[in-house]
């Protein structure tokens, strides 16, 4: 080789390493050039002045990545075709905008309904982080026992074995994850369900997915309450469902409006009955073995979204539908979005055991399973009773929050406004009296740095509702936040 290596001993990288990255800048800046004879290993080693093992590994790591070739007694040369040129981009020529931009739009025109649908509606966020976050339907980051998760995610990345970097037999999710829940719900929700029953996912998100997929053909009719969960609706309604809404009264989804001549053949209804979303309504006993009753008599499932039935304040909880569930129609779903974390991304599905095997098999052609070593945290922290213990320390602090978030609203808004809903949640429904249009109270409040959400009514109309989000806000911020709101719509307009 005509020109030098450079290779410092006293350097924290290894030999090895800075011997291939000398070579391989070489390669690339055709200082050696395609075809070339590479030295000898044990002379090259000598010359460098670092061992013959170390330049028989880096040509061996270069070979096998492509840079090098070996010729079986002859030696080793550099490749003809670099691994680095399939990479590289051609400069386009001209003209070349254009025709992306022609050929962009013929492609759109082939996507999919789905796709088309994604295609058109934005993923719409705030665009800068306001001061005051009140569509944040999150819990509090900031009081998470992160220390007991990290020390159980330590000890589970220690005693990792080769055999857990398979694929699990099952997509179902780890069994000892399943078992806990299981046990958990017992305890908690009066739901008495096998293991086998319960599937993991990725939040209720994927599990709103893996309903739609398996029950819902293009131009099906869901029922869904009226308002509802935005993130729901999307999904529903980008896999090509008609939305059949249904109205929400003091006691939950008003089944009456599912019976009659002119409503739908119904594929499923989706509700939150624990704590509608987002008007706060807990379905009332009687109204839930209505929807059973319904259910079970024109064979239509019910999916039952349990989303934040942790955090209730006041009274004995409601058995959840999928305990009062005598004849299967209850797809139940579970997060740990609200009382753990959001990017955690784990969740579940209970399903009737007649839809056990499809829906498994749903979730192995989806993703093939949840990432296993979160569902192994998660399973101790539940067994070992970090869980609850985080929930019931939580439900204090959330009902502290929501109460002071009432008073704050009364002494900046006095009486024009009211809050819907039950005792219960991270969020809560209020309605402002003022004649300003929705749009323009959000923008308004966005321009004070507070961001808050309006309810996905069907079809859309101005109610001065809007959801605020508390969980996730200390006392002072709340504070702030409802006297900007204050100022941008508090006064008599
Ligand atoms: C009604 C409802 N269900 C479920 C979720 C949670 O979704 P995920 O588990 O996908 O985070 C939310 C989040 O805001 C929600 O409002």
């Amino acid at each position: 080789m005509d020109f030098a290596l450079t290779i410092d001993s006293t350097s924290e990288l290894p030999l090895q390493q800075q011997l291939y990255e000398e070579l391989r800048q070489a390669i690339l800046e055709r200082r050696l050039l395609a075809g070339q004879k590479m030295p000898a290993t044990r002379e090259l080693a000598r010359s460098l002045g670092i061992s013959r093992t170390t330049v028989v590994l880096t040509y061996d790591a270069m070979t096998s990545e492509g840079y090098l070739e070996a010729a079986t007694g002859s030696g080793t040369y550099v490749a003809r075709e670099l691994p680095d040129e399939f990479l590289r981009s051609q400069a386009p020529g001209a003209g070349h905008e254009k025709k992306v931009e022609v050929r962009r739009r013929a492609c759109t025109q082939r996507l999919s309904k789905f796709g088309r649908y994604l295609h058109d509606n934005e993923l719409v966020g705030p665009a800068v982080e306001p001061e005051i976050n009140f569509a944040l339907g999150r819990p509090d980051n900031d009081e998470f026992p992160i220390r007991q998760w990290t020390q159980l995610l330590n000890k589970h990345c220690k005693s990792r074995r080769f055999s857990e970097l398979e694929l699990p037999k099952k997509s179902q999710g780890y069994l000892p994850l399943r078992q806990a829940i299981a046990d958990y719900l017992a305890r908690a929700r009066d739901v008495n369900v096998e293991a086998e029953r319960i599937i993991i996912v990725n939040g209720s998100q994927q599990a709103v997915d893996l309903v739609t997929r398996v029950l819902v053909e293009h131009g099906d009719h869901v029922g869904l309450e009226n308002p509802c969960w935005f993130g729901a609706q999307t999904i529903f309604e980008a896999q090509g469902a008609k939305i059949y809404p249904v109205s929400v009264d003091a006691n939950g989804l008003n089944v009456e409006e599912l019976r009659g001549k002119r409503v739908p053949d119904l594929k499923l209804v989706y509700v939150t009955p624990s704590h509608q979303f987002p008007t706060g309504v807990v379905m009332s006993l009687p109204r839930r073995l209505e929807l059973l009753d319904w259910a079970e008599k024109t064979d239509t499932y019910v999916i039952e979204d349990d989303y934040d039935s942790e955090y209730r304040y006041e009274g004995r909880p409601i058995p959840a539908l999928s305990g009062l569930d005598k004849s299967e129609s209850v797809i139940y779903i579970g997060t740990f979005s609200k009382t753990l974390f959001v990017s955690l991304r784990l969740g579940y599905l209970i399903v009737p055991p007649h839809l056990v095997q499809t829906f498994a098999h749903a979730k192995w052609m989806t993703d093939r399973h949840s990432p296993l070593l979160e569902q192994q945290v998660l399973a101790d922290f539940i067994a070992e009773g970090h869980f609850e213990r985080h929930i019931r320390r939580m439900r204090n602090i959330y009902e502290q929050r929501r109460r002071f978030a009432i008073e704050s609203l009364t002494r900046h808004f006095g009486d024009r406004f009211k809050v819907s809903g039950d005792n219960a949640g991270i969020h809560m429904l209020v309605k402002f009296q003022t004649k300003l249009s929705d749009d323009e109270i959000v923008r308004r409040a966005q321009k004070e740095g507070v961001l808050i959400l309006r309810t996905s009514r069907i079809p859309e109309e101005d109610t001065a509702e809007f959801i605020i989000c508390y969980g996730s806000l200390p006392e002072a911020k709340i504070e702030l936040g409802v006297s900007k709101l204050s100022s941008a719509i508090g006064r008599r307009s």
